[in-house]
């Protein structure tokens, strides 16, 4: 049976809480496996974020008269897929390198899932829904910027992992 406009929202809002528990749950992983103070406290801080993020949602999908699937949702069998990924690297300086990559991505991952949140609430007359999924995104957007110079630091950390050079380099 189809859904109508309201049942997808919801399902749209019960998408991204399950998300956001998932992230919560990676960045945890990420944060233990931090070699890096400043990649510490960014993973730390967007954890307690993340946190806020989700119950904003609930909070939501309550007003609503709903409450969250509990499920796993459709964007979370995504970032699993990347995760596997991770789980494979190398060696630590390279975990440490695909942890920012997988964060920064799953911020981008998110600004576009809560895009077209924003863009289906306001098609169908939701201002309060489409406004909360544009403050999540900004506050996606702001930590994808602050992971990004981060991958950079932690990819020329990788030469105190290797043993000598190796190579001639030539421009
Ligand atoms: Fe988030």
């Amino acid at each position: 049976m189809a859904e109508n406009t309201h049942e997808r929202l919801i399902r749209y809002l019960q998408d991204a809480h399950a998300t956001e528990l998932g992230i919560m749950n990676a960045l945890e992983g990420m944060f233990d496996d931090a070699l890096d103070p400043e990649v510490s406290t960014v993973f730390n801080n967007h954890i307690a974020l993340t946190r806020t993020q989700a119950e904003r949602l609930e909070a939501r999908l309550k007003e609503l008269g709903e409450s969250p699937s509990g499920g796993k949702g459709m964007m979370n069998s995504l970032l699993g897929k990347v995760s596997d990924m991770v789980n494979a690297a190398h060696d630590e300086y390279d975990k440490s390198t695909q942890n920012l990559i997988k964060a920064y991505s799953t911020e981008h991952l998110e600004r576009g899932m809560y895009e077209s949140m924003a863009a289906y609430a306001d098609a169908i007359g939701d201002t309060t829904t489409a406004q909360l999924a544009r403050e999540l995104q900004a506050e996606e957007e702001a930590t994808a910027e602050l992971i990004f110079p981060l991958i950079q630091t932690r990819a020329r950390a990788a030469l105190a992992g290797a043993e000598g050079t190796g190579g001639a380099y030539t421009a």
